[in-house]
């Protein structure tokens, strides 16, 4: 039986860190509000000359060095996000010609926050029918080139940064399921107006900003996350005590804490990264990931449970041991 197995993980954050305090200056809020409703403390914002793609290489950097492997081993290239540097060429094309991947395949999908969670199950579907043996996944987001400076019930909760994993084709197993889904009647709590075959015009004006019904997504968040990850663990044959870690988008500490509290997981079995990195949308997992492996909290053989959740809505969950 062949496994997919994460053996490498990265990630980048821009140099500049925007606080709280920072945002008070901008907008009508304070540091209290932010940290209270939505658990985030600062977030890095990316220059104004800086890509999704510059960010993705440096994590891709790091991902594969620490698996030990070199470029021309790759086989596959996913990268989710919604911020790509092009409508096309798509993102992981930049990012194969400026790491000197050789040729493979290698594409993006976009599933907002999810984007992640998305591409790391496409890549382990390629790995398991035996097309791939080792693929660069990437969640990655410029999320702030999105956002409306002035509007304080978006601006506040978001953050760029970019995170990687090498994923390879093992006999051990890594990847034990993945889950997910999609429904699109949600479309309109959640969404950017502008895209490549519609509003374009429009882009870079003020018309183009983050349009989100906070309150109805937070509903909706909880209550899908809670069922599929509860779904997750009954069709893996897991029970909620077995499992090691919770790696959850993080998009808000009160959405992760109601997850921890169904799965009846303390919080300090909960990858946090929400204070420091916001809401990155589907930089958010992977990210966590590679904090909770490289300061030591996810051993190898761990049991790790992945969750996310995003526009359209999409959601997804990835249980793996390390
Ligand atoms: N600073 C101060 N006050 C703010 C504010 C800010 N940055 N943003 C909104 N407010 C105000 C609102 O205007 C509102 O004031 P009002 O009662 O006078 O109208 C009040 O705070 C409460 O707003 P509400 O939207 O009900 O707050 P909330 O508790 O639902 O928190 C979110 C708002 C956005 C933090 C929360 O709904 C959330 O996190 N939702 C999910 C968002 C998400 O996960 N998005 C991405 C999905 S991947």
């Amino acid at each position: 039986m062949t496994y997919s197995r994460i053996v490498g993980t990265g990630r980048y954050l821009p140099e500049r860190v925007m606080t709280n305090f920072d945002l008070e200056k901008i907008v009508d809020t304070t540091d209290e509000w932010i940290r209270t409703r939505t658990g985030v403390e600062r977030r890095h914002v990316c220059a104004e000359d800086q890509t999704t793609s510059d960010m993705c290489i440096e994590a891709a950097k790091i991902a594969i060095e620490d698996a030990g492997v070199d470029v021309s081993d790759i086989d596959l290239i996913i990268t989710g996000t919604t911020t790509p540097d092009l409508i096309f060429p798509n993102i992981s094309t930049l990012i194969q010609h400026q790491l000197g991947i050789p040729v493979c395949p290698a594409f993006s999908l976009e599933a907002a926050c999810t984007g992640f969670i998305y591409a790391l199950t496409t890549a382990d579907k390629f790995i398991k029918a035996g097309e791939t043996k080792c693929a660069l996944v990437i969640g990655a987001e410029c999320i702030t080139k999105l956002v409306d400076w002035s509007d304080r019930n978006t601006c506040v909760l978001f953050g760029d940064g970019a995170g990687a994993v090498i994923l390879k084709s093992s006999e051990e197993q890594g990847i034990i399921s993945c889950h997910l889904g999609a429904d699109g009647q949600y479309k309109d709590l959640l969404y950017y107006p502008v895209g490549a075959s519609k509003n374009l015009a429009v882009a870079g004006t003020d018309a183009a900003a983050i349009m989100m019904s906070g309150n109805e997504v937070f509903k909706v968040a909880v209550k899908t996350l809670g069922r599929i990850a509860a779904e997750t663990l009954e069709k893996a044959g897991v029970t909620k005590e077995e499992l090691d870690w919770l790696v959850p988008h993080q998009a808000n500490i009160r959405i992760i804490q109601a997850m921890a509290k169904r799965l009846n997981m303390p919080m300090e079995k909960v990858i946090l990264t929400v204070q420091d990195h916001g809401n990155t949308s589907a930089a958010s997992v992977p990210m966590a990931l590679d904090v909770g492996i490289r300061d030591g909290r996810i051993k190898p053989g761990h049991l790790v449970l992945m969750e996310a959740f995003g526009g359209g809505f999409t959601w997804g969950s990835v249980l793996m041991r390390l």
